[in-house]
């Protein structure tokens, strides 16, 4: 599984960078305001840090404007995946982007037949929104399974990346059906790491060490 880092911040793309963690990073209008930062400016200061994709999401919500706006971030770096909205519009721009050879996620999946829809017009990465699905009583996961069982059914390329999402957990499950990536903010990714035993026994092991006086090396 690929991991992204779902962030704007650059210290914290930076960090987790370093660690060797990342295969990508997501930003979307939400997380550029976070960051209080030009758009243009911090998405080419994280395509200069990150050798992945950097998906980028356009605003415009017509046709025309999406690709004027996808033209626009193309030309900050070779690493650019252009984020479109799961609309009509936002299908037929996302063909006619990939056609010019050109990553495109497609944001916002709410159901598996709109990740049809964005396997059909060549997505590179559909986003189905595990958290926010949550938030409303419906089981994000079971949308995660159902993508994984309709691409395989029809041998689609589209990489399932399993987005909104809150907790460890999720990216246990995201992993045990086969989501290809998740992107995950920057706390829950450092989460990962975490499991008290391990602290436990690594103090249990320090302090035997101590005890022998030894040092390696
Ligand atoms: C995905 O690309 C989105 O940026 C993100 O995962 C949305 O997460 P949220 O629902 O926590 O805002």
């Amino acid at each position: 599984m690929k991991f992204f880092v779902d962030t704007a911040d650059v210290n914290d793309i930076r960090e987790l960078n370093d660690l060797g963690l990342l295969d990508g990073v997501t930003t979307n209008p939400s997380l550029i305001m976070k960051s209080g930062r030009d758009i243009q400016e911090v998405t080419k200061e994280i395509c200069s840090m990150v050798e992945g994709p950097v998906s980028a999401e356009v605003t415009a919500t017509d046709f025309s404007g999406m690709m004027k706006e996808a033209d626009i971030l193309s030309k900050i770096a070779d690493n650019i995946c252009i984020k479109v909205p799961l609309t009509l519009d936002g299908l037929k721009a996302c063909k006619e982007i990939t056609g010019s050879g050109r990553l495109v996620n497609v944001t916002l999946c709410f159901s598996a037949n709109q990740a049809l829809l964005a396997a059909k017009a060549g997505a590179t990465f559909i986003s189905p929104f595990i958290g926010r699905l949550d938030d409303l009583g419906i089981d994000g996961m079971e949308l995660i399974a159902e993508i994984r069982t309709i691409y395989e059914n029809y041998d689609f390329s589209t990489e399932i990346l399993a987005a909104s999402i809150r907790t460890v957990n999720h990216v246990k499950q995201a992993a045990l059906i086969g989501a290809d990536v998740a992107t995950v903010p920057p706390a829950t990714l450092k989460a990962l790491v975490k499991h008290p035993l391990t602290d436990k026994g690594l103090e249990a092991f320090l302090a035997d060490w101590a005890k022998t006086g030894q040092k390696i090396g």
